[in-house]
């Protein structure tokens, strides 16, 4: 129950009412016993400076942005964190004595959950589909871990610009791009370790596309990381399972960047299962329903 001690944390995003993120993070509280507070904060474009003045003037601890906003939120920061400075994104803001601190958890997110999955970026190259928002954190976290990275993207122009980006970023690893006069067919696809979905290709209710052609098979040496959760089974998980590769889901991505947040916002560390337990009941429950809508891509 909400009282006047409850402490406040908001999602600014549009839509955000299919986000995963307050069950989540409100069933980490109810774990810890906190007297805390995670709820919604529908914010239409041309809205956030009015959202952020909210959120100063009610006393919230903290938020979260997701698109279309994580970008559009960074002039108004008070001060922003070299995490989001450098992928030129906020998904996590800090709000103290009245100051707003951007920083982004999507990257470390990421390799969080690629490590728990088991694989260890350093050294290895990954083929990333994609170049939009997502893509940006996933390919700024594997460069800097020391993965070489390929950015596949069908509107080539972008790939190029965000690889041209992280360049600039004097990260560990290369980054390049696959040129416009490039297919996948010549790509030496056995060089790569790692494949990631960054598009939205494959989500909900587009559930029987997948980003990857049934023509070119997967090395069965391939880890297949699909940053779509909903649904939590996408085809491209079961193409890479059916070629014998290992195939992870996006869920954890969107847990782990939720923890990281949670403990800058209230210095405890959320309980990782309890998070996944509560993100899977809603999807369940949702699948139960034919209901499930927009994935606001992560938090
Ligand atoms: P996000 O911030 O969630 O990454 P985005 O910036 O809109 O969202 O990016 C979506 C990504 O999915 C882009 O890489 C997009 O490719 P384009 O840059 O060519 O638009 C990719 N994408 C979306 N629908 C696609 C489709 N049907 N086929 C291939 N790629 C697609």
């Amino acid at each position: 129950m909400i009282n006047r001690d409850t402490q406040l944390i908001g999602l600014i995003g549009w839509p955000v009412e299919h986000s995963l993120s307050p069950a989540m993070h409100n069933a980490a509280f109810a774990a810890l016993e906190m007297n805390w507070h995670y709820g919604l904060l529908p914010t239409p474009p041309g809205a956030v400076q009015a959202t952020l003045s909210r959120l100063k003037k009610h006393g919230y601890r903290g938020a979260n942005v997701t698109v279309p906003h994580k970008q559009a939120v960074i002039p108004h920061m008070d001060e922003i964190a070299d995490s989001a400075r450098v992928i030129g994104a906020v998904n996590t803001i800090v709000i103290q004595e009245g100051r707003l601190i951007g920083y982004n958890t999507d990257a470390d997110g990421f390799l969080a959950a690629l490590r728990e999955a088991g694989f260890e970026p350093a050294g290895r190259r990954a083929l990333v589909l994609g170049a939009g928002g997502a893509a940006r954190a996933v390919v700024y976290a594997l460069a800097g871990a020391g993965c070489s990275v390929t950015i596949y993207n069908r509107t080539v122009q972008r790939a190029a610009q965000l690889a041209h980006h992280v360049q600039k970023q004097g990260l560990r690893s290369p980054v390049t791009w696959v040129p416009i006069t490039t297919t996948l067919s010549d790509l030496e696809l056995s060089d790569f370790d790692l494949l990631v979905n960054a598009t939205s290709v494959g989500m909900w209710p587009q559930s029987d596309a997948s980003p990857w052609p049934d023509s070119f098979p997967m090395p069965s040496h391939w880890t297949v990381y699909d940053l779509v959760y909903n649904p939590m089974e996408t085809r491209l998980l079961a193409q890479a399972r059916a070629a014998g590769a290992r195939a992870i889901g996006g869920l954890g991505m969107l847990i782990h960047q939720g923890a990281l947040a949670f403990e800058m916002w209230t210095g405890m560390m959320a309980s990782i299962e309890v998070m996944r337990a509560a993100c899977e009941r809603v999807l369940v429950e949702r699948m139960g329903q034919g209901v499930t809508g927009h994935q606001p891509d992560l938090g």
